[in-house]
């Protein structure tokens, strides 16, 4: 029997009603302690004009052998509609503030070719051209916009503060939304192959104004960021507009952008949607996603779980200003971070490497974190979506996977738009001191009609959990399912050579009592799905 098969049958067995529970940890769902709609949209992904992101991952082009639907790469699409892709953020991250969205559109041969925001970093400045050296503007706003609608996400547009105008904003969005045949952008929209509107909902104003978005204070960019959403055409759409939010706990930034919001009166909040945070938890060792000791393992999944308090420190500041909390956090830029790989998955991808199975507990965590704090976090996106950091797809010309990641995102696309409900994890911590004190299970549960969907990471690399998985009020479980994403070697990835090294395993459906045993394999990410009678 292989560790696969193993897990598959451990799975069902665990499942299996017990008359006496004997377990070190305990579950507890508590179904009637609503904790707020999880959003379909933290479910979101980033694409950056930046490395091999766009151009090779995205675009291919309309000749392309590579199987396209309008020069987007069609393996991309299809998996994107598996997990149900809600939102995609574009064109960066801090190329967004070096970018005019004006050379992205009209006839394709007279766009022009700049030089990109990344250029001079070092695989960059070594390379002699490229698109992601020298960029062709082929991938611009109709591109973008036609691909989230194969994909059936929305898109959302981050805007140039930095280097552009107010003025260059509001004709951005008159491009995207004005009806057609009405305006001049209208016109040259329609010129570009798309009479009818966008409908773009969701635009950030700056990216990173902290750093490579102008390098400002928050009352500085507060400033800024009134005169950029004061008085915007909104051709009938309830437009969302994102301010540039801090980095990671930096909650100077967080009290400076809304006092200075408030000096207008607490009406300035109204518009708007949410405030970005980004936060990184970067990489360990030296930095080769794959090279780490079982310490490096506990120590980025110890920093994955810093989201937790980052959200409720912000939340916090904010409500100081803004007690009824009308602006939500939209965390847009997340993940682990690791170096490029060496030698590089493909010429130009900057840091590009094949996440490990650590990353997708990284992910795992970051996300049950989101849910759990569903009525404060409206919108994330992982940084970023192919051949890119936190990447959930990898691709170089014809070759293709998915990455671990993207698996994460695939079991939990089960969450989106139910209600959290409130779940106490007890869970002794994992006991090896390399562990750093990590907690012994964490996850977390929503519900929607009469299925609960528990989601559950086991950082421990040596021990499994036996655990007791408790519904308060009794409720009885008719059916349970239960998904594994786990793998005999810690470090194991997908790569183009073996795309399914890392890939959940289903357990068969079995009837189930409450409370009832499961045992969390070591380091696992399970999904649960129990139904209720
Ligand atoms: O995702 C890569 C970069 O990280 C983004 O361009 C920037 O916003 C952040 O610093």
């Amino acid at each position: 029997m292989n560790r696969r098969e193993f897990l598959l049958s451990a799975a069902a067995l665990a499942l299996a009603p017990r008359t006496t529970l004997a377990a070190g940890a305990r579950i507890e769902i508590l179904p009637d302690e609503p904790a707020g709609t999880i959003s379909p949209l933290i479910y979101g992904h980033f694409t950056e004009h930046l490395g091999g992101c766009i151009y090779d991952g995205i675009w291919v082009g309309e000749r392309s052998r590579i199987a396209n639907v309008g020069g987007i790469r069609k393996s991309v699409i299809d998996h994107l509609k598996r997990i149900q892709a809600p939102v995609i953020r574009w064109p960066g991250g801090c190329f967004a503030d070096s970018y005019n969205w004006r050379d992205g559109v009209g006839p394709v041969d007279k766009r022009p070719t700049r030089t990109n925001f990344w250029a001079e970093t070092d695989i960059l400045r070594k390379s002699s051209g490229g698109p992601q050296k020298y960029e062709p503007n082929r991938f611009g706003t109709n591109e973008f916009a036609r691909f989230c609608k194969l994909a059936g996400a929305e898109p959302y547009f981050a805007g140039n503060l930095r280097s552009l105008n107010a003025f260059d904003f509001y004709e951005w969005i008159d491009y995207c939304n004005s009806p057609r045949g009405k305006t001049s952008m209208a016109d040259l929209r329609a010129q570009g192959g798309d009479a009818e509107p966008f409908d773009v909902k969701y635009w950030g104003v700056g990216n990173e104004s902290w750093g490579c978005g102008g390098d400002f204070t928050g009352d500085e960019y507060a400033v800024e960021f009134r005169r950029f959403i004061t008085w915007v055409p909104t051709f009938g759409i309830d437009l969302k507009y994102i301010a540039s939010g801090p980095n990671g706990a930096d909650y100077a930034w967080t009290h400076s952008f809304f006092q200075k919001m408030m000096e207008h009166g607490r009406g300035g909040l109204n518009r708007i949607f949410g405030t970005a945070l980004h936060y990184y938890c970067g990489t360990t060792g030296n930095g080769v996603a794959n090279e780490f000791d079982t310490a490096g393992w506990y120590e980025l999944l110890n920093r994955a779980n810093r989201m937790e308090e980052l959200v409720t420190r912000h939340w916090q500041v904010m409500g100081g200003y803004d007690p009824e909390h009308r602006v939500k956090l939209v965390v847009d830029e997340w993940g682990a971070w690791h170096h490029t790989a060496d030698p590089p998955i493909a010429p130009n991808y900057l840091w590009a490497y094949y996440p490990t199975l650590r990353d997708a507990l990284v992910s795992s965590i970051t996300l049950d974190t989101f849910n759990r704090n569903a009525e404060k976090v409206a919108m994330a996106n992982a940084a970023q979506m192919i051949n890119n950091i936190h990447t959930s797809f990898l691709a170089a010309e014809d070759k293709f996977t998915v990455t671990p990641v993207y698996h994460v995102f695939d079991m939990y696309a089960a969450h989106q738009g139910n209600t959290a409900v409130r779940t106490v994890f007890n869970a002794p911590k994992v006991s090896d001191p390399a562990a750093k004190g990590i907690f012994g299970l964490a996850g977390s549960c929503s519900l929607r009609d009469k299925r609960l969907v528990l989601t559950v990471t086991n950082p421990d690399v040596q021990n499994a959990q036996e655990t007791e998985i408790a519904i308060a009020g009794g409720a009885r479980i008719q059916n349970a399912r239960a998904t594994v994403l786990t793998a005999s070697d810690i470090h194991a990835r997908n790569t183009f050579a073996e795309p399914e090294a890392v890939r959940p395993a289903a357990a068969a459906a079995v009837q189930v009592g409450s409370p009832f045993i499961y045992r969390f394999a070591p380091a696992s990410v399970t999904r649960l799905e129990l139904d209720l009678a």
